[in-house]
């Protein structure tokens, strides 16, 4: 998965880029322009690559998507809107490890809510990219049964049709009665709108050199640096979103999941390209904590979620598919440690031997991604995690600075002796496959 990251953005623009093209009339194509106001760090070509033809947002568009948006009407029993788990007002997620919708504190979903800022840029969407599309990804939670519970789209529609204000709207806005892709396609229009952008670490690149202090300066090299964090969480002037759009296990589900038990039942229950039923499993069942592999079935996949995109992180924990991490100290100490070993642990994945003030350095370059909307808010989280970074679960010192462990890498154990065991996991006796699969079980050698 490594090495391979500027083809693999090349391609999927390079294709959207002939779609446009080719199915733009020229007058679409000169509205299809982005508009002139996008905040400092919001890419202009990007914004024409990912906004489809025919879906750009206009301005009646969006004021009724933001009303559907925060509408809890939309809920089987009018008590969960799409911004009960992405509130506007706080970046856009909801701030729980796990996301409650209709199904409350007792059957909450299996995985953390992701921000909505900057999701248009997404490729794909949900942690297992299982959605092509913000409409496709819109249309799941309405009809899933522990988030928002509605039974089928006709039931969406009959009601949000008999609310007088909407069915008027969506007249006058698309032409004809309210539909379920008329629906959606509102509420996208508003999340076209909502940018992660003009934050301090932008002004710091278009040339304010005091807009982030000496220690964010240092966490960025160290970003680029002996951190590896651009491996993945890719940036440039094009995509400045600090991600890669595709999918790697760094170790996440790994504290607690048995992956090939899980893998073997998951080949056995999922029926191809049904979207319903992967939303129904990645939602609400333990076989969630496969992630990738839900939705392509190769091994490989196997526990990789998306990386995510990493602006307004100051804003958006807990942290991670599981919101497993409640500071950005716990996310530094995972990746310290080169994450968790298990035999899908991603090549990119090795331990990084940062010292605490290298750790704070990088954290203080994270919330300097801050959008200005956000400045307030970003500095009382930070405030706040800032009481929680001596509580420090993930941290394993001893491992990440090559003192215990071989993982083969930056930091080898000074004690080894066998360079043939470089590279190979510690993987514990649990993740090794049962009976017969004898490559699996290279034990160490000293
Ligand atoms: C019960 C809480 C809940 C509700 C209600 C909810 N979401 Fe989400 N949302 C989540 C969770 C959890 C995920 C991640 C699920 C996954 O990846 O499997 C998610 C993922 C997303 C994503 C993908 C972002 C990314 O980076 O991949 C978008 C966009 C989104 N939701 C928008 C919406 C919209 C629009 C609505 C209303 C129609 C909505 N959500 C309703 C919890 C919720
Ligand atoms: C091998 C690829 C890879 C590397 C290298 C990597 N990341 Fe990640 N990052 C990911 C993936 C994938 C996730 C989501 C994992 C999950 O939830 O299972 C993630 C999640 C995160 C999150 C949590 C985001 C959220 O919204 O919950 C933060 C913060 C983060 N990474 C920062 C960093 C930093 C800082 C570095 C460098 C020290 C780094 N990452 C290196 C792939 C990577």
């Amino acid at each position: 998965m490594r090495g391979t990251r500027p083809a693999a953005f090349g391609i999927p623009l390079l294709l959207l880029a002939v779609t446009a093209l080719s199915s733009a009339t020229p007058s679409r194509a000169e509205e299809r322009k982005a508009p002139d106001d996008l905040p400092l760090g919001v890419s202009k070509v990007l914004w024409e690559l990912s906004v489809p033809p025919g879906a750009e947002p206009t301005a009646d568009k969006v004021a009724l998507g933001e009303k559907l948006f925060k509408d809890k009407r939309l809920s089987i029993n009018d008590t969960v809107a799409c911004a009960t788990c992405h509130d506007p007002d706080r970046g856009f997620v909801d701030h729980k490890s796990l996301s409650e919708g209709v199904g409350g504190k007792a059957k909450p979903t299996q995985r953390n809510s992701p921000t909505v800022l900057n999701a248009m840029f997404n490729a794909t969407q949900f942690w297992d990219g299982r959605a092509p599309s913000l409409e496709e990804q819109a249309k799941l939670p309405i009809l899933n049964p522990i988030e928002m519970g509605q039974k089928s789209p006709d039931d969406v529609v009959a009601k949000v049709r008999a609310i007088p204000e909407y069915a008027q709207s969506f007249q006058r806005l698309f032409g004809r009665d309210l539909t379920y892709d008329d629906l959606v396609a509102a509420i996208a229009a508003f999340e076209r709108t909502q940018y992660a952008g003009d934050a301090p670490f932008d002004h710091y690149l278009h040339g304010d050199s005091k807009a982030i202090d000496a220690s964010a300066q240092r966490g960025w090299v160290l970003f680029n640096g002996k951190g590896r964090c651009n491996e993945c969480h890719a940036f440039n002037t094009v995509t400045p979103l600090f991600s890669d759009q595709k999918f790697h296990n760094i170790g996440i589900a790994a504290h607690k999941t048995d992956f090939i038990g899980l893998a073997r039942r998951a080949t056995e229950i999922v029926r191809s390209g049904d979207m319903k039923q992967i939303d129904e499993l990645a939602i609400q069942s333990d076989l969630s904590e496969l992630g990738r592999f839900l939705v392509t079935k190769q091994a490989n996949d196997i526990g990789a979620f998306k990386t995510p995109n990493l602006r307004d992180i100051a804003v958006t924990g807990p942290y991670m598919h599981d919101g497993s991490m409640q500071t950005l100290w716990d996310v530094m100490d995972h990746y310290n440690k080169g994450g968790v070993p298990n035999p899908n642990l991603d090549g990119g994945m090795q331990r990084l031997g940062l010292t605490e003030p290298e750790i704070d350095d990088m954290v203080a370059f994270l919330a300097t991604l801050t959008s200005a909307r956000f400045a307030a808010f970003g500095k009382k989280e930070m405030a706040r995690q800032r009481g929680l970074k001596n509580v420090r679960p993930e941290r394993d010192t001893a491992v990440a600075m090559g003192l215990k462990g071989n993982l083969g890498d930056l930091a080898p154990d000074p004690t080894l002796r066998n360079p043939a065991t470089i590279g190979v996991l510690l993987i514990p006796q649990n993740f090794l496959p049962p009976r017969g699969a004898k490559d699996g079980q290279r034990t160490e050698k000293r």
